[in-house]
Order: structure tokens, then sequence, then C-alpha cells
């Protein structure tokens, strides 16, 4: 059984779909973290990550980097973002992505292209949304907690791009799949985001 968690930046998809993986026993993988890796590679690199070849140079990240807090910033992912516009790029991903999502006993993967490109058979798709307002709101809260001082404006700015940047891109754009159960977080908190996206994978379940 594949669950395929789509949605924009800061939509909540990586904390549903962690606790979707932990509900179920499903081992869980963040896609996000792979392109996070690579915008980070090129970094230390000192590539440049809008040019295809130094990108694609960067899938060649080492185990390790995958562990590094520095993936969980801000600057690096809109490095991910920039690097995940190459075809080759997420070429050079893909299999690694199908190697996890083909595991005997099933597994849930959140990111963009889960439902259309890497698992379009997934037996259950969500796509998880909010608001710009919403998201860079949660964002901004997320960062205060950890005293990091930084505008409202300026989130919100940033996820604006990040949109524009992973919808608009011609190879897999953030898009939901024709059958992917479409849940809107705007107006729910953590815990009730949490329990409708287990109703909804349940009912698709039911559904089989
Ligand atoms: O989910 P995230 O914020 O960690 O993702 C960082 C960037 O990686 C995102 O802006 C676009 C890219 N990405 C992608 O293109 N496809 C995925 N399946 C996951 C992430």
């Amino acid at each position: 059984m594949i669950i395929a968690v789509d949605g924009p930046t800061a939509s909540g998809k990586g904390t549903i779909a962690k606790a979707i993986a932990a509900h179920f026993g499903l081992p869980h993988l963040d896609t996000g973290l792979l392109y996070r890796a690579v915008g980070r590679q090129v970094q230390l690199n000192e590539g440049d990550p809008d040019n295809p070849s130094d990108a694609l140079a960067a899938t060649d990240f080492p185990d390790e980097l995958l562990h590094d807090p520095i993936l969980r910033s801000e600057e690096t992912g809109g490095l991910a973002s920039r690097v995940s516009v190459h075809p080759e790029v997420r070429r050079a991903l893909f299999e690694r992505q199908r190697a996890f999502a083909e595991q005997p006993g099933g597994a849930v993967l959140d990111g963009r292209d889960i439902g259309t490109v890497i698992a379009p058979e997934a037996e259950v798709k969500l796509f998880v949304t909010a608001s710009v307002e919403a998201r860079a709101m949660r964002r901004w809260l997320e960062m205060t907690g950890r005293e990091i001082d930084i505008p409202l404006m300026e989130i919100e700015e940033d996820v604006i791009r990040r949109d524009e940047r992973d919808i608009n891109r011609k190879d897999a754009p953030l898009k939901a799949a024709p059958d992917a159960y479409i849940l809107d977080t705007t107006s729910l908190d953590k815990d009730r985001s949490i329990a409708a996206a287990i109703e909804a994978v349940e009912k698709a379940l039911a559904r089989q």
C-alpha cells in the first residue's frame, strides 16, 4: 500500500505524512529532504543551483548530509526549489523514491509529485493545502519559536515565490492528481488536520 501526500510549502503535509505513517505502521520518506540535500551540496561544491550540470553533480551527495539540520533552513529550502526544476535532477532522484515506495509492506511518501509522477498507482493520494497567509503565519510562528527573528512579510513573499516556482516548472509541477483527496488545512490546527487526514485515508482504503 502506497500513500502519497503532496502539497505546497508549509501546508502541513510533512507533519500529516509522519502522523499517517505512525498510525498505519508504515515507513515514511520526506522526498523534499532529497532535493534539499542536492541544494545544499551545490552550495558546498560552490556551484550554481540554476545550472543543470552543477545541480546534477550534486545529486551524488553523501547520505550523512540527509541528517544535517541545515537542510531544514529557509535558505536550503529555496536552493532545493531551484535545483528541483532541472529534469536531470528529478530523474537522478527517481529510482531512490521508487525503491522506497515499492517496499513490500507499503510506504508513505510526501512531496510535490508523488501522486502524479513517483507513484501514480498509489492506493491513497492526499493533496494538503492551505492559504498563503496561513502557511506563512505557521512558518513564522515556528521560526519565532526557534528565536529566529524574521518579518512575516518576508516569509509570505518566500512562500509565494516558492509556490510560483514549484507550480510553474515544466517537469513534474506541483499539482493535485485528478484522483487526490484535497485537504485544506487553512482553518484546522495540527491535531484536527491529522485527524481529518487519517479519516480520509481510512475512507479511501474502505473504497478499495
Ligand atoms: O517539501 P520541501 O519544502 O522540503 O521541499 C523543498 C523543495 O524541493 C520544494 O520547494 C520543491 C522540491 N521538491 C520537489 O520538487 N519534489 C518533491 N517531491 C519534493 C520537493
